[in-house]
């Protein structure tokens, strides 16, 4: 064998010891969770083909509590570069065979690496978590190393999508660089966020939690909110991060991919002009309003079991990715209370940070009072979507289909929060409130008075307030809102408003940076 044989067979071997991380036993024991390794991840999530990985040699420089004697080529995480239907992605893989996929600084190191060169090349960056949290032998180093990651998570943000797949139990560290990007995935059933685990709380607070309670993919995607998709294998969770890419452009001086449709831009649907039930309190389902408008009635759903009196997520009309902003009459009778709001405002403000139009389906009887609002600040988190409509300078096209009352009715979109075009339905009910309640403030001293004849008067002047209010025609008679249009032609109407605002430019004043309030 010549020595150039030689040297490349050690290449071979030596690769080959990589891929296999912590070795076969502990990938066997992955496996045994019901988890795929790094790698596995990386192949179903990458073009076939598509992979090139970087650092595989990289090994850590620990030498406390024996680590010196510990060296596994890769050190815990593999990351570089590959494409998502054929456009580039940056990613990193922890890998759990290996200590536990918990942080070390060279981790770290590797993990910037791959960050660093997707904001240069503008290109989105995906991780997949699956990690211990900072390593513990290697002390304030891997703390420092965790820093390195969420500064760069900060200044990236907004500047390129970064996407977070959750897939074992990612403690301390490893779940705040997640926070920091755009898009988190749990799996349900595997994969647990948490500041601390189970042992700890039990210690510091005297409480028994299971894994599952404390972080697992139901609390986080239906309680706190943290994650915004929970699937429900890892094949299913790498397939929906793929499909949310589809709908986000590259970086964000790009417009999304254009997706070619079948579905004609003018398709109409009669069955729009029956959805509004008779009576004002009966409720409808959004969701069939949304099916109905969008390219082949396909819609990615963000935050899908969090706060449902609001409904997000990404479409395509007549090609172009969207995001649509909807309330939902079938829960809570789609009124916004705080974790309907800061679902919103962050699916917003992503849209305007990613140059992708808002098209918002209006019906909201107002927003939700009570001590439990408003001692949770219903105020400063209804103030964030109020926000993030107002500077949010892509296109913005807003459908009132029924009810918008009050100060939902502002935040919903409005023409003066810089609302382009604003559609209602002849069913559209645009006022400072209902009409029973309007009536009860108006003419409650009337209706004391004369207690014999209140039920008279009340029908009566609740009459007078319908006729006046419960229209869309005060707002259109003052320019309000730009049009009334017949429900059965929403799609057409909401692409053609599209196709007018394509060359939209907008700035906001100069500033150091806004002040969102928090
Ligand atoms: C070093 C770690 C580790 C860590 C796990 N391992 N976490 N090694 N540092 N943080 C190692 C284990 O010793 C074990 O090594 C292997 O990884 C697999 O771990 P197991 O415990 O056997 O696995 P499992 O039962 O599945 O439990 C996983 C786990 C648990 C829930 C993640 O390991 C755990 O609770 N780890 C500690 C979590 C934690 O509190 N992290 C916070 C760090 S502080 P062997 O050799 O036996 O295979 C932090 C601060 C940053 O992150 C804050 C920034 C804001």
């Amino acid at each position: 064998m010549s020595i150039q044989q030689d040297n490349i067979k050690k290449l071979v071997e030596r690769r080959a010891a990589a891929r296999l991380g912590g070795g076969a036993k502990r990938i066997e024991a992955q496996h045994q969770k019901g988890k795929l390794t790094a790698r596995e991840r990386l192949s179903l999530l990458l073009d076939k083909g598509s992979f090139e990985e970087f650092d595989m040699f990289v090994q850590h420089r620990c030498t406390n509590f024996g680590m010196e004697k510990q060296h596994f080529d890769g050190d815990g995480v593999v990351t570089g570069c590959g494409t998502i239907d054929g456009r580039i992605v940056y990613v990193y893989a922890q890998d759990f065979t290996v200590s536990g996929g918990s942080l070390s600084k060279t981790m770290s190191e590797k993990i910037c690496k791959v960050m660093d060169m997707a904001l240069r090349a503008g290109a989105p960056c995906i991780g997949l978590n699956d990690s211990g949290g900072a390593r513990i032998q290697e002390g304030i180093d891997a703390l420092a190393g965790y820093a390195e990651i969420f500064e760069r998570n900060i200044l990236a943000s907004g500047v390129i999508p970064q996407l977070s797949g959750i897939f074992g139990p990612c403690a301390g560290g490893a779940v705040y660089s997640p926070a920091l990007t755009d898009f988190t995935l749990m799996v349900k059933n595997t994969s647990y966020m948490f500041l601390t685990g189970p042992a700890v709380v039990k210690s510091v607070l005297g409480e028994e939690v299971s894994q599952e309670e404390l972080g697992g993919a139901g609390v986080h995607s239906a309680k706190s909110g943290v994650a915004h998709f929970a699937a429900e294998s890892e094949q299913e969770g790498i397939a929906t991060l793929r499909e949310l890419l589809s709908y986000i452009p590259q970086n964000n001086r790009e417009e999304a991919p254009e997706v070619p449709t079948s579905d004609p831009y003018n398709r109409v649907d009669d069955f729009l002009n029956e959805i509004i039930p008779d009576n004002p309190n009966q409720a409808y389902d959004m969701y069939s309003v949304i099916g109905s408008i969008v390219d082949d009635g396909r819609f990615l759903e963000v935050h899908r079991d969090f706060a449902r009196n609001i409904i997000v997520g990404f479409a395509r009309m007549n090609g172009r990715s969207v995001g649509i902003v909807a309330n939902q009459p079938k829960v809570l009778a789609g009124v916004l209370d705080i974790n309907a709001s800061r679902k919103g405002a962050r699916f917003v403000r992503f849209c305007d940070a990613f140059n992708i139009p808002l098209v918002t389906l209006v019906d909201v009887p107002g927003f939700l009072p009570g001590t439990q609002q408003e001692y949770g600040a219903v105020i400063t988190n209804g103030a964030k979507l109020l926000y993030a409509y107002g500077e949010a300078t892509v296109p913005k096209v807003t459908v009132t289909l029924r009810k918008s009352y009050g100060g939902s009715h502002i935040v919903m979109s409005c023409k003066q929060l810089r609302g382009d075009i604003n559609y209602a339905w002849p069913s559209a009910e645009i006022a400072v409130m209902g009409a029973d309640g309007a009536v009860n403030v108006l003419y409650a001293k009337d209706l004391k008075a004369d207690p014999e004849h209140a039920a008279e008067i009340f029908e009566q002047k609740k009459k007078e307030y319908v006729d006046l209010f419960s229209n869309p025609y005060q707002a259109a008679q003052k320019g309000y809102i730009d049009d009334v249009i017949e429900p059965r032609n929403t799609r057409f109407r909401i692409i053609r408003a599209l196709e007018q605002l394509r060359g939209k430019r907008q700035d906001a004043p100069a500033r150091k940076h806004d002040n969102l309030p928090l």
